[in-house]
């Protein structure tokens, strides 16, 4: 029997590209998908600056106000928070950076991490984030670990932010990315690291569809979608 969870994860560092593939494979397998980073952003956004400071039970209290919920599927998922679109406005490097703190902290954590497994026990999905395969879906059927250079992560959210309108110079950027990825991996609790079983792809020298070609390649070797059921 096939115990393995119906759920492809996406993890890797900020700027790879997670969530344009998460989305780009959710539309192919006719999937939902879930962005986990924008989970944290929503949440470090509603909390405020320092929010990682405050004693457990303020800070499980504050955070019991929240709930996600997923809406559509494929291109057109939209992630809900307390039933509102979560926006574009938690897309700023500097409430990357807000989420990046909070996310440091274990009971922030364990709260997200039920709430995503609650959203997956309703509908295969494609989760991406930072511990996915490591953490809340250890047992996920197809496991990708994303990973490119600090350099070209800067330099392809330097595009996407021009393409939102804002305005931010690639030093500031890169310098911003080598501290997020810091810690991201260096946190004691669900650090951003490869789980075992997933396929690691460096996507350095890849364009989008060459990363969505090895993923849904990897996909049909294993079994195709039918083991996403
Ligand atoms: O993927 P992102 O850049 O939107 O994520 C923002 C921050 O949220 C990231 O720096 C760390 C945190 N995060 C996390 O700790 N675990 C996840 N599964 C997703 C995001």
């Amino acid at each position: 029997m096939n115990t393995a969870l119906p759920i492809v994860t996406l993890d890797g560092p900020a700027g790879v590209g997670k969530t344009t593939l998460a989305r780009r494979v959710a539309e192919n397998l006719g999937l939902s998908y879930l962005d986990t980073g924008a989970m944290f952003r929503c949440l470090a956004l509603k909390l405020g600056r320092g929010a990682e400071t405050l004693a457990e039970d303020e800070l499980r209290a504050r955070c019991s106000q929240w709930t996600f919920a997923l809406a559509g599927h494929g291109q057109c998922t939209t992630l809900l928070c307390n039933n509102m679109p979560v926006r574009s406005e938690v897309r700023t490097e500097e409430v990357g950076m807000l989420a990046a703190r909070i996310a440091t902290v274990p009971c922030v954590r364990d709260i997200l991490c039920a709430m995503q497994r609650a959203i997956a026990a309703q509908c295969p999905l494609v989760a991406e984030g930072r511990d996915m395969g490591t953490v809340v879906f250890p047992t996920a059927r197809f496991k990708f670990f994303l990973d490119a250079t600090p350099e070209v992560r800067a330099l392809r959210r330097l595009q996407d932010l021009e393409n939102q309108g804002q305005n931010v110079d690639l030093a500031t950027l890169t310098d911003k990315i080598r501290q997020r990825d810091a810690l991201d991996r260096n946190r004691p609790i669900a650090p951003l690291r490869p789980a075992k079983d997933a396929l690691v792809v460096d996507t350095s020298n890849l364009d989008i569809e060459g990363v969505l070609g090895t993923i849904l390649h990897h996909i049909s070797v294993l079994g195709g979608p039918d083991q996403l059921r």
